[in-house]
């Protein structure tokens, strides 16, 4: 937890993935071979099969963390479920922190956002939803009048790109 006292000033990414498209053969393949070929075990204890499966882990977080630009001396990369699973994550940490140091959470996001980043107020008592960029920018310009105030953490949410109209919003926000 001491790592959240710098909460407010993490940007944190959540990538999601979503497969319209028929998954290549040669993927499948690659996989099941793979699967076939190496013995996978729990990545947390000592034995080959476990040693096998870390080395996997940390060679895949290495990779990602790299394909982003991003350095592994700031950023960690964090395996999850599903999207929902990384946003609940996200507001659970928030909460807890607010609970052990008893500093309300104030959560605003943007009105293009996905169910799952609507329905995180329900776990906040301030919330705002922000209808257009406008008012995002206004929002910003303003130094954040609007938003939490001193003694409080903020937590804002918007989509890299709407699932619904495909529309990109600005990654400078
Ligand atoms: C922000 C967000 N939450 C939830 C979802 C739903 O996906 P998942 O099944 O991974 O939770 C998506 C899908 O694109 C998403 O972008």
């Amino acid at each position: 937890m001491a790592g959240l006292r710098y909460v407010q000033y993490i940007h944190m990414v959540v990538v999601t993935l979503t497969i319209l498209q028929l998954y290549a053969r040669s993927l499948i393949e690659e996989f099941s071979s793979d699967l076939i070929t190496n013995l996978y075990g729990n990545p947390h204890s000592a034995s080959t099969p476990s040693a096998i499966a870390g080395h996997r882990v940390d060679a895949i977080r290495e990779r990602t963390l790299r394909f982003f630009g991003a350095d592994p001396d700031e950023f960690d990369l964090v395996f999850v479920a599903n999207a929902t699973a990384a946003i609940k994550m996200v507001i659970d940490c928030f909460k807890d922190y607010a609970a052990a140091t008893n500093t309300p959470v104030w959560y605003g996001y943007h009105k293009d956002a996905h169910t799952s980043l609507v329905g995180v107020r329900e776990a906040t008592k301030m919330h705002r939803c922000f209808s257009s960029d406008e008012e995002v920018e206004n929002w910003i310009s303003s130094g954040g009048f609007g938003g939490p105030r001193a003694r409080q953490l903020g937590l804002f949410a918007y989509p890299g790109q709407s699932n619904m109209t495909g529309r990109r919003l600005p990654l400078s926000w």
